[in-house]
């Protein structure tokens, strides 16, 4: 009798396409779902997720229903809150077996990214501890890329040195400040983001979830519009500090 065998990687194929396709209607929602699961601390969060993500046809709005039901609390999350004095960091929680990234990231007093996009993905992004401004830019129309590879959080946006370059000033869409337990999503059919702490005597601390995941992603100059690629790295892993060349 002949037997069909399914290849896993076959089925995370679809999965992975099927989570890209929904970018271009999903929208994120503010309330959590009347019918989602009690989500009490980290290690739910991170069990529904990983049940949510076993299936070819992710249900977004019950990850979404996820990270809006979590509240924060801060003695689950601390081992993962890793600062530099410098810059924002981002710190690896959980793998999702391939098939998601959650990661804490921390910003000191007045820290920020550049502008960046999410590698046509999903991002979650839930407040734990302060408040991040977030403001939103349209896609340019360029597609020119350029490869500096530099790490995302070494690149300052806001440099003005691309005389040559055509110049197309990326649009300001709106600016929201986002505060504990809110969740803000973003995906490249909505936009663009640049995210800040505008605090200059708190810090922040925010839970991300990128489905799929991705290792490097575009960040964009304010003022021409130049899209850069740029990999993306951890600052630490499951709690332990990455070395500079195991980032
Ligand atoms: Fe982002």
């Amino acid at each position: 009798m002949a037997h069909s065998i399914v290849d896993s990687s076959d089925t995370d194929l679809e999965q992975e396409r099927y989570l890209r396709d929904a970018t271009h209607h999903f929208r994120g929602i503010e309330k959590p779902l009347k019918y989602g699961p009690t989500i009490e601390t980290l290690n739910d969060l991170i069990t529904a997720l990983h049940k949510e993500f076993d299936t070819n046809y992710v249900n977004i709005e019950m990850v979404n229903h996820i990270m809006l039901s979590y509240k924060s609390h801060p003695r689950e999350w601390k081992r993962f809150a890793k600062f530099d004095r410098f810059k924002y960091t981002r710190n690896l929680v959980d793998a999702g077996n391939g098939k998601f990234n959650l990661m804490i990231l921390c910003w000191g007093e007045g820290h920020g990214s550049a502008i960046h996009d999410h590698a046509d993905s999903h991002c979650f992004m839930k407040m734990l501890k302060g408040d991040l401004q977030e403001t939103r830019y349209e896609m340019p129309c360029s597609k020119a890329i350029e490869m500096p590879n530099v790490d995302i959080g070494e690149v300052n946006g806001d440099s003005d040195e691309e005389q040559e370059f055509e110049r197309e000033q990326l649009n300001v869409v709106g600016s929201t400040t986002i505060t504990v337990n809110d969740v803000a999503y973003i995906n490249d059919n909505l936009g663009l983001h640049r995210v800040e702490n505008p605090s200059h005597i708190d810090t922040a601390v925010s839970l991300h979830l990128y489905c799929p995941p991705f290792n490097e992603c575009s960040v964009f100059h304010k003022n021409s519009g130049k899209r850069i690629k740029c990999p993306v790295t951890f600052w630490s892993k499951y709690g332990v500090r990455q070395a500079e060349s195991k980032k």
